[in-house]
């Protein structure tokens, strides 16, 4: 596995692999791995000759008040990781070469942004867009792998690829979670012991919506009032939102007549936790 600090060698690295017809999946990634990370890679590698990973905290998708600087980093165990997986190349770039002096070109998109986690992340959609754009075009992959726990990040992708023409097939991963529920996330590690089994709120939350719709409940406002007592039930935990929205432009939905993407977020001490079920009434 060759592990690839700059952007010409990785540029060189894959158009040799496509020079040959190889193809290349792609995880982008900002590190600290678990195994839904794990799940994207082993996925990418099913689809293609090889699989990329990228490990890259970026600083352009972080607010001033956010955790870009404690951001968990384990640069040694996660390439530990991607070579049992088998990977081929992973992409390690720094900073300065990312975002060198001068940069100023930034990606971001009309509407989907605006949405859910973007209404308290405003940076974050611009800054993801950005990286994941300029990452296409050092990695020129033919599949892109997201996971769909980050689902407005996965819409966002799909529209952007859409939109500007990438030639990259994007594909979309079930969320990976703990034995008990909890969505997988490198930020669960902030989660203090007794803060751990509150985190698991969300997912019961969804599961008793799910429930809800199914039976016919078609009043969105009163599923969110529900979602957001339930998850209120925690005095550490704050909703940031509870969202019934259409599942592809996250436009909220006010009466439910079919698929329908119940997403939410909530802080829990000063940890940001989301998780999110695509769901709809029984047919
Ligand atoms: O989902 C992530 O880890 C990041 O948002 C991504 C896609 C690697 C861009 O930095």
């Amino acid at each position: 596995m060759k592990v690839i600090a700059s952007i010409q060698d990785m540029t060189r690295f894959s158009q040799t692999l496509r020079i040959q017809n190889q193809t290349i999946a792609f995880v982008p990634t900002m590190g600290f791995l678990h195994d839904g990370h794990l799940t994207l890679m082993k996925e990418g590698k099913k689809r293609a000759d090889h699989l990329v990973v990228s490990i890259f905290v970026n600083p352009a998708q972080f607010g001033p008040t956010e955790d870009f600087s404690t951001y968990p980093r384990a640069l040694a165990q996660d390439l530990e990781q991607c070579r049992q997986v088998g990977a081929s190349a992973v992409f390690t770039p720094s900073e300065a070469q990312m975002y060198p002096s001068g940069f100023e070109t930034y990606v971001g998109l009309e509407k989907l942004p605006f949405h859910l986690c973007g209404l308290s992340r405003p940076a974050f959609f611009r800054g993801v867009a950005t990286v994941v754009t300029k990452l296409f075009n050092i990695v020129r992959p033919h599949y892109a792998l997201f996971g769909e726990k980050d689902f407005q990040q996965l819409a966002v992708i799909q529209r952007l690829v859409r939109d500007l023409n990438f030639d990259i097939d994007i594909v979309g991963v079930p969320i990976v979670r703990e034995p008990d529920g909890l969505a997988m996330s490198s930020r669960n590690k902030y989660l203090s012991p007794d803060q751990r089994p509150c985190a698991l709120l969300l997912h019961q939350c969804l599961e008793t919506i799910e429930k809800m719709v199914r039976q016919g409940e078609t009043d969105a406002g009163k599923l969110q009032d529900q979602a957001e007592k339930i998850l209120a039930s925690v005095p550490d935990m704050r909703v940031d939102y509870v969202s019934i929205c259409d599942p592809e432009t996250l436009e909220p939905v006010p009466v439910i007549a079919g698929k329908v993407l119940c997403a939410m977020a909530v802080w829990l001490g000063k940890t940001r936790l989301i998780d999110n079920r695509v769901m709809g009434p029984r047919t």
